[in-house]
């Protein structure tokens, strides 16, 4: 079909000349004028009816919603808000739009009532936004994976591992019931489902991840993971991407420094590449500061919080020197933290990561060092400190609005340690015999890091409920469209 995009003809200087132009309807006044969307700019284009030369059937069907194709003049506009405008000679109605049912009447909408109707919601500015920063913010993060020499290597969906040894796994079976392998009382054995064993959707590709560095020497994957942990609240998804680099010849601060680099990079290149929707969505969000008590509005815009991101370098510390900041801290002393914090060795809340990173440092933290007992098996173990206790060469990276972006360590390479740790943790040598074989085989110092990539977007978006900047939501009770 010959058309022009609208993004192009808006930056067109050639004027007075014929063309095709095809989108969906937003709005259409005084029988006169349509404003036009494609889908490839956030702007509409506007289009002038010949009201007298246009039949009654085509203008009845000219309603919000409809698709169009228009054959007309482009010429220089003098109306106020647009710099040309299309002279229709030819409309053709491609798809109609019943006026009255349509569920997208031209008037703001709320997120809840979009989220209902999330097969229609793309066709607002503010998801035409969102959508258009994911996809540029994963553009970003493979131009920076690749520019560094990285080689992006595609883990599976389908595992037996437990890459977290957190048990939050979906299980995968088939629907044949004829096929599906039976226990002496009929019920499904799960054991064998999976034409034999059994098997999972991945939580993370981390594991097979660290077999690719071991012998390419710097990796990521970036793909789906899935969490089978019943939380309903606007951070977690059951289905949501993860970008995970792993590199070999690498410490705790070579990791922190990767991460801190990539976050700024990516960022920036949102900023650089998403002008438009990005200043679309710093005035949404100003509009929604409006609403809130004084108190509660933020003194920084979208745009500012981001540049402010990459002004400044990322509060590092350890979780021991956090413990005593949180100890310390009023929201405690004055017992209006949901947990108190009064010993160590407690998981954070993220009541306390967001006090953390928007109350006490006002930015990115990076919190490493954790007790043992609070992180996976693969994270490598320090020496004891003077009181005898365990940490882990483990970082996480908070972001203010956010909590936890990023959560990686340093792996442990010894396999010594590694066995005694999985010993501790219950998790069978045999199931995990081909991740130890890379200890057994020129172990070496490695690291990696876990991004959220639905947490970057919901932070550079600055949208502020996960559901909204994935195009399929996956959440309890949610898996249709
Ligand atoms: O901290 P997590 O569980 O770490 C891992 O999976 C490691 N294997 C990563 C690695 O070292 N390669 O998850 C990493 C990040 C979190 O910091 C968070 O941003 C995101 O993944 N995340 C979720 N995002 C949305 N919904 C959920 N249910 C999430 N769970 C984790
Ligand atoms: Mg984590």
């Amino acid at each position: 079909i010959k058309r022009e995009k609208v993004v192009n003809i808006l930056q067109s200087t050639v004027f007075n000349r014929e063309i095709t132009v095809l989108g969906w309807v937003k709005t259409f006044r005084n029988n006169q004028f349509i404003a036009l969307n494609d889908g490839s700019c956030m702007s509409n284009i506007q289009i002038v009816v010949d009201f007298a030369n246009t039949s009654e059937d085509i203008l009845k069907k000219i309603t919000t919603g409809a698709a169009i194709s228009i054959t007309g003049q482009l010429v220089e506009s003098l109306g106020k808000g647009q710099s040309v405008e299309v002279k229709a000679t030819a409309i053709e109605i491609l798809g109609e739009s019943d006026a009255e049912k349509f569920p997208l009447q031209p008037k703001k909408h709320s997120l809840e009532f979009l989220r209902e109707i999330a097969h229609l919601r793309f066709r607002t500015q503010t998801f035409n936004a969102v959508f258009k920063i994911r996809h540029k913010l994963a553009f970003a993060v493979h131009q920076f994976f690749n520019d560094k020499g990285f080689v992006y290597l595609h883990t599976p969906i389908i595992t037996a591992s437990d890459a977290e040894g957190a048990g939050e796994m979906f299980r995968v079976t088939t629907l044949d019931f004829d096929a599906t392998p039976r226990n002496e009382d009929n019920s499904i054995n799960y054991k064998e489902d999976f034409f034999g064993r059994s098997a999972n959707l991945t939580v993370s590709g981390q594991l097979e991840a660290e077999l690719g560095a071991m012998a390419l020497g710097e990796v990521y994957t970036f793909g789906p993971t899935f969490r089978a942990e019943n939380s309903n609240t606007t951070r977690h998804l059951a289905e949501f991407w993860m970008i995970e680099p792993e590199v070999a010849f690498a410490d705790l601060e070579d990791n922190m420094n990767l991460a801190e680099d990539l976050l700024k990079y990516v960022i920036k290149y949102a900023i650089n590449h998403c002008p438009e929707e990005l200043a679309f969505l710093t005035n949404r969000l100003a509009e929604e500061e409006k609403n809130k008590p004084q108190a509660e509005r933020s003194d920084l815009d979208l745009m500012a919080k981001l540049q402010f991101c990459l002004d400044n370098n990322f509060e590092r510390l350890t979780y021991t020197e956090a413990i005593e900041i949180l100890k310390r801290s009023k929201p405690n002393q004055k017992k209006q933290f949901k947990y108190l914090i009064d010993e160590w060795g407690a998981d954070l809340q993220s009541e306390h990561e967001r006090y953390l990173v928007e109350k006490h440092f006002k930015k990115p933290v990076i919190l490493t060092d954790y007790p043992a007992d609070i992180k996976s098996f693969y994270m490598r173990m320090n020496e004891p400190d003077e009181q005898g206790r365990k940490t882990v060469r483990a970082m996480d990276i908070l972001f203010p609005g956010i909590g936890e972006m990023v959560g990686g360590s340093q792996r442990e390479e010894r396999l010594d340690y590694l066995k005694t740790r999985m010993g501790e943790m219950h998790i069978p040598e045999d199931e995990l015999y081909w991740y130890l074989d890379t200890r057994k085989f020129g172990t070496a110092p490695h690291a990696g890091f876990g991004l959220g990539f639905e947490r970057l977007v919901l932070f550079v978006t600055g949208m502020t409920n996960i559901r909204d900047v994935i195009p399929f939501p996956r959440f309890p009770k949610n898996a249709e469209f």
